[in-house]
């Protein structure tokens, strides 16, 4: 059932065209950027876009944490355990490689762990979302582990297209939802926390 749904909406979503990638990915970000929990934020974890698949760019996001003076941590997958580690990124251009799933990751020599309980908020990435805030992933399950170990007061935001809001997400025991859901349209907060 999930997999039906995920590979449905990346087929739709691959159908976009580069500039309205752009636009809407923008838009969002313009919603982002006024939220209270973004601005209040100094520590934030923002995953760096997939961009074969036609992702949400997390581009302006990190533009303007860098230009704020903020912290950001981007997540370095461990494929074994599939775990998530938090590394602080200091420098877009020589920081990161290529890694599992073709995302961009720290290199090891520019990996910086950090707890996650120090994160004020976090960016989650998805394929498809309800209102409630559950989302279906790319399938591996890594932020269904991840997302317990942050502070209770962590806010958590996934960004979306439009699109990718479906009526219901199947969920199973493991799945948590996230806490707000921005697409070019709107300002979730979602109803499951
Ligand atoms: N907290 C967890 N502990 C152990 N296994 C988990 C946990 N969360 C997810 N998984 C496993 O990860 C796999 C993928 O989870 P799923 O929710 O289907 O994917 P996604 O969230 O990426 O869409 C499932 O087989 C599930 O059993
Ligand atoms: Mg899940």
């Amino acid at each position: 059932m999930k997999k039906e749904i995920r590979e449905s909406i990346i087929q739709e979503k691959m159908k976009f065209p580069e500039v309205l990638v752009k636009e809407k990915s923008l838009a969002i970000f313009n919603i982002l950027k006024e939220t209270d929990f973004y601005r209040k934020a100094d520590n934030i974890m923002v995953y760096i876009t997939l961009e074969n698949e036609n992702e949400v760019s997390t581009e302006p996001i990190i533009d303007d944490l860098f230009d704020r003076g903020k912290r950001i941590f981007v997540p370095l997958t461990v494929h074994k355990t599939k775990a998530l580690i938090v590394s602080e990124l200091k420098d877009l251009e020589k920081d990161l490689k290529v890694g599992n799933f073709g995302v961009m990751e720290p290199k090891k020599e520019t990996t910086r762990p950090v707890d996650p309980s120090i994160l004020d908020l976090v960016i989650v990435p998805g394929v498809a979302f309800d209102k409630r805030g559950f989302r279906i992933g790319h399938g591996a399950g890594y932020y269904d582990r991840f997302l317990p170990r942050l502070s209770e007061k962590t806010a958590t935001v996934s960004i979306a297209f439009d699109m990718q809001l479906i009526d219901e997400v199947p969920i199973c025991c493991h799945d948590i939802a996230v806490k707000y859901i921005i697409t070019e349209k709107r300002l979730i907060k979602c109803t499951n926390v």
